[in-house]
């Protein structure tokens, strides 16, 4: 694969980081066609992460979905390099995935643009840092672009892309195309904002999840498989961030709390199930308890999902989806496009909307306003629609 746009033309990427995300984006980017550096600071975890590559190669082999000359292409394609000067020296795109911790990405892009060429386009992973804060750092703000692969990279299709302040219209294109050009679907956040789209919409919807459970006292199963059955979920509220896991729900909580306090409610189970390390199904406790590291389902039913409202889920997550759409950040459609590819739900959540009443759901707003603060108060696009 040669990416060619304007007098940008990529065939080379560099990955910094080669742990879960990592090796897959190297994966899914080798695939396509092109030239990868995997990089790592120890030789031992790029050793690992190529181990990885080769494991889920094999499987694709066997499972008949490419050849052994296709497998050994791609893997033939990633080379691993610990020394950053030569892993980035042909690179005309890196991808940073590196740990979700500001001042390591900082220390990390300090390095990189000393030995990266001027022109090379800096895409980070990040999930809930601020592209524009780190960006800034770096001598190309306006070559500078956030790329949200979602876990894992080789099976799922979504990548959200997030232009920061100074980023150059052609780079927010090129980056668009780079991910059609590795079978992905782009879905555009046209604006920095904590959360992105997906985990705007996720991560309070789970902190909302506890507080209908506390005040409804439906129990879990009952609120996931209302969930699942009424508002289209491939599983409940709750597995799925046993799925996720509490660590990356509990960071994610803290980042986007402290960029903007309305977007989430924090409930306080999430840090005390966090501090607990019921982390889900990765620790064999979260919400649910699992016999061992494998995903197990949950016992869900539509007789139980009878038992249950989530009129209160639908007003948290549609006023959040509003929010995306007041403030510039998204529209209606590019927010169902990343709501099935990457919470795979099967309703549109705005046809939810409509079959529940948006006037029902705004008029839920007001009464939880009123008795639980202002963070519940409906966007005002609700209240036009209503
Ligand atoms: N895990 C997820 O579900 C998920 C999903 C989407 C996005 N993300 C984002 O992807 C990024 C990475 O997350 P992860 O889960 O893959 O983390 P991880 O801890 O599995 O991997 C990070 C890797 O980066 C390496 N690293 C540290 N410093 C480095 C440096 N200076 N140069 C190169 N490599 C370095 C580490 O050794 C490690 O192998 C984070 O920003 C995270 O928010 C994670």
């Amino acid at each position: 694969m040669v990416f060619q746009r304007w007098c940008v033309t990529v065939k080379n990427i560099t990955v910094l980081g080669s742990g879960v995300m990592g090796h897959g984006i190297a994966q899914v980017s080798a695939t396509a066609g092109y030239n990868v550096v995997l990089r790592d600071i120890k030789q031992e975890f790029l050793d690992k992460a190529m181990e990885k590559i080769k494991w889920s190669l094999d499987k694709m082999v066997t499972k008949e979905k490419i050849s052994k000359e296709a497998a050994d292409g791609i893997y033939s394609r990633i080379t691993p390099i610990v020394d950053l000067n030569e892993a980035v020296k042909d690179a005309e795109m890196v991808i940073e995935v590196v740990p979700e911790i500001m001042e390591l990405k900082k220390q990390v892009y300090a390095e990189l643009d000393k030995a990266a060429k001027p022109e090379v386009i800096f895409a980070s992973n990040t999930s809930t840092l601020p592209i524009t804060e780190i960006a800034n750092t770096t001598s190309r703000p306006e070559k500078f672009i956030g790329i949200h692969f979602f876990n894992p990279p080789q099976l799922m299709k979504l990548v959200e892309v997030i232009p920061g302040e100074k980023t150059g219209q052609e780079i927010t294109e090129m980056t668009q195309e780079f991910v059609k050009s590795v079978n992905k679907q782009a879905v555009l956040c046209r604006k920095d904002v904590p959360g992105f789209i997906i985990n705007r919409l996720f991560i309070p919807m789970v902190h909302e999840a506890c507080y209908l459970q506390d005040r409804t006292n439906a129990t879990l199963e009952e609120i996931d498989s209302a969930v699942k059955f009424k508002l289209g979920f491939p599983m409940g509220i709750f597995e799925l961030a046993d799925f996720t896991g509490m660590d990356v729900i509990h960071k994610a909580t803290v980042e986007m709390h402290l960029r903007d306090k309305k977007v989430i409610n924090p409930h306080k189970t999430i840090e005390k199930m966090f501090d607990e390390k019921k982390l889900g199904q990765k620790s064999g406790e979260g919400y649910y308890k699992y016999s061992d590291d494998k995903y197990e389902r949950v016992a869900l039913s539509e007789e139980l999902a009878e038992k249950c409202n989530p009129i209160q889920l639908v007003a948290n997550i549609l006023n959040n989806a509003a929010w995306l759409i007041t403030n510039g950040a998204s529209d209606i459609e590019e927010i169902e496009k990343a709501c099935k590819l990457g919470l795979g739900l099967k309703k549109p959540l705005f046809e939810t909307a409509k079959e529940i009443g948006i006037k029902n759901i705004v008029d839920e707003l007001n009464k939880l306003a009123e008795e639980h603060g202002e963070f519940y108060k409906p966007d005002p696009l609700l209240e036009s629609m209503s």
